[in-house]
């Protein structure tokens, strides 16, 4: 396993981590169990990741729960936690008390990474409020790191301001090759200033593995009315998943590991595919370790551009 520094010189972490999203329930599908979201996290941790990431929304506090399962068995050092506090627990009072309930959930006396999970657009709580209560919260030890998530580059220059000692360490956004938004303003910012960019759906939700097509897309409540998983959509993303498999079989790896690998070509940017499975979990973390060529990348971008997809 690569490992990267989080933020500005921070602490060490692996340069693929491990999403906990599906650890939530069923939302992800009828296929999800607790034992296998666990063994999940247990491989992955053996396998060298140490950034694992969930969330008090996952679930409602029920992933974090299966997580300190896991973390029983492979000891408190061997993790790094990031969970997050929903968007809406942004009130002081509110942080306070979800980050006590997502210690006593995850069995641990210290969260890693804090993570606000998105900015509030409905009770506009302002952040000044929100970043004061994380600082307090580190201040008392019971984070190490703070960052957020879904943040735009206002909101983080806004947010930083409020910090005094400390600094948003990570950026949590949505970044896959079919969802490149983020590389308009929010990834070029993070560069420049240190800050590292954690990527979700970084295999498009399981669309760029190649398992799905018209006649097999997933019927979960997460994605089933995911625009990603549009028939128009699934049909135009058939040449990139087809050159994602040769270019694999070129380096003896899966399409998934490409397009996690891809998103790696920018040494601050880390995946945290989510995986349902030990199976999924190990072929993630065979993602690291290894970097597609300049050419295979130019071959990549090429098809990219030619991609058309539907959002409407
Ligand atoms: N901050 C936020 O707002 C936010 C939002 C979304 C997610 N997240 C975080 O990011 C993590 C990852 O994002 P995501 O779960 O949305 O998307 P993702 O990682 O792109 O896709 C995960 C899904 O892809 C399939 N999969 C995983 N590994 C695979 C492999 N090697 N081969 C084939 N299929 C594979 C699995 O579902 P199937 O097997 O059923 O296809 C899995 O549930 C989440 O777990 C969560 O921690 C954060």
């Amino acid at each position: 396993m690569d490992y990267i520094r989080l933020g500005r010189g921070g602490p060490e972490v692996s340069a693929i981590g491990l999403g906990m999203w599906q650890a939530g329930g069923k939302a992800w599908g009828n296929d999800v169990r607790d034992a296998d979201c666990r063994k999940a996290m247990e491989r992955a941790v053996e396998l060298g990741v140490n950034l694992v990431d969930t969330a008090e929304a996952y679930g409602e506090g029920h992933s974090e729960k299966v997580m300190s399962r896991a973390i029983k068995e492979v000891g408190r050092d061997a993790v790094f936690i990031a969970t997050k506090v929903g968007g809406w627990h942004l009130h002081a009072d509110d942080v306070k008390r979800a980050c006590a309930a997502s210690l006593k959930r995850l069995g641990v006396r210290e969260i890693d990474l804090y993570q606000v999970h998105w900015p509030d657009p409905w009770s506009q709580v302002p952040l000044r409020e929100t970043m004061k209560a994380l600082e307090a919260l580190h201040r008392a030890g019971k984070i190490r790191q703070i960052g957020v998530s879904n943040f735009a580059v206002r909101d983080l220059v806004e947010a930083r301001t409020h910090l005094s000692r400390t600094d948003i360490a990570s950026n949590q956004v949505r970044y896959n090759m079919l969802q490149r938004d983020v590389e308009a303003e929010v990834v070029p910012y993070c560069r420049r200033e240190g800050i590292t960019i954690l990527a979700w759906s970084p295999i498009g939700k399981g669309l760029l593995s190649g398992k799905y097509h018209n006649g097999k897309r997933p019927k979960d409540r997460v994605r089933s009315d995911e625009d990603l998983f549009k028939p128009a959509n699934i049909r135009a993303t058939s040449p990139l998943v087809r050159a994602l498999r040769t270019i694999g079989k070129a380096h003896g790896k899966t399409p998934a590991q490409v397009a996690l690998a891809w998103l790696r070509r920018n040494p601050h940017v880390v995946p945290i595919p989510g995986a349902k499975r030990a199976s999924q979990a190990e072929e993630n973390a065979g993602a690291a370790g290894w970097s597609l060529s300049a050419r295979e990348l130019r071959q990549l971008d090429a098809i990219l551009r030619r991609l058309r997809l539907d959002w409407f």
